[in-house]
């Protein structure tokens, strides 16, 4: 695999009353996207921001914002997104699938699946691309490999490394193998969110994946130009 190694960071681990700087240190530091983890209290056990923020960031640069929906009925709120400035919309493949028995119903954590409905994601998916942003889909740590069917009609593929819902936690060497096996059959961009330090990001890169998005390890860094750099460097 030889594709350049794009770096997205999660504005989750930034210090909201001060964003535009923030914004400013991801665009002095070379970071190529900027991830906005909206989270709903209902998909994930955490609560986080929404479409105003989005629209408050956009006027402050020009590197693309990525949507990652870590909510439930993502379909009602996609106009929205892309009206309020995100150029990715990153969908959740759980929310396209029947819910294994433990993760159904309020409270009740991670959400996983084991087999998607590809029609209904298709839906979502061409209804993100006709609101003129790009389309993508997320795979929680312990949803398998389920979206063979819609690999075509996907921008990127976003595999979680860690099970959604905060910043700071640790990287699942779990989900390699799925980075392996998605990398033989799907040849654009796969993208790694959660627990990236230098070492997991190493990992990632090796198993196949080219993005990879972090919020805590970018934001306490204290040399986040070379962080940035310092990703970039892997190969795969
Ligand atoms: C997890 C979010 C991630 C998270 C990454 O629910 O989707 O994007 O903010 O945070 P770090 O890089 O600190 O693991
Ligand atoms: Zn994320």
């Amino acid at each position: 695999m030889n594709k350049d190694i794009k770096v997205s960071v999660s504005i989750l681990s930034a210090d909201f009353a001060r964003l535009g700087d923030e914004i400013k240190k991801c665009e002095d530091a070379g970071v190529d996207i900027i991830h906005i983890d909206v989270m709903d209290g209902h998909f994930v056990p955490n609560i986080t921001i929404g479409p105003v923020i989005i629209e408050s960031v956009k006027p402050y640069t020009k590197i693309p914002l990525d949507a990652h929906l870590m909510i439930e009925n993502p379909d009602m709120y996609i106009e929205t997104f892309t009206k309020s400035g995100a150029d990715i919309i990153t969908v959740h493949a759980e929310c396209y699938g029947e819910l294994k028995p433990f993760s159904k119903g309020r409270n009740k954590f991670p959400k996983e699946i084991e087999k998607i409905n590809p029609e209904k994601v298709r839906k979502d998916l061409n209804k993100i691309k006709k609101s003129g942003a790009k389309a993508a889909i997320a795979l929680n740590p312990g949803t398998p490999l389920c979206i063979q069917d819609v690999l075509n009609d996907v921008d990127m593929v976003l595999i979680m490394s860690v099970n959604p819902g905060f910043a700071g936690q640790a990287f699942m060497d779990s989900v390699l193998p799925k980075i392996e096996a998605l990398r033989k059959i799907y040849k654009g961009d796969i993208a790694v969110d959660g627990g990236i330090n230098n070492e997991t990001a190493k990992k990632a890169v090796q198993a196949g994946a080219n993005i990879l998005a972090t919020a805590s390890f970018f934001f306490k860094s204290k040399d986040p130009k070379e962080t940035i750099k310092s990703l970039k460097r892997l190969k795969g």
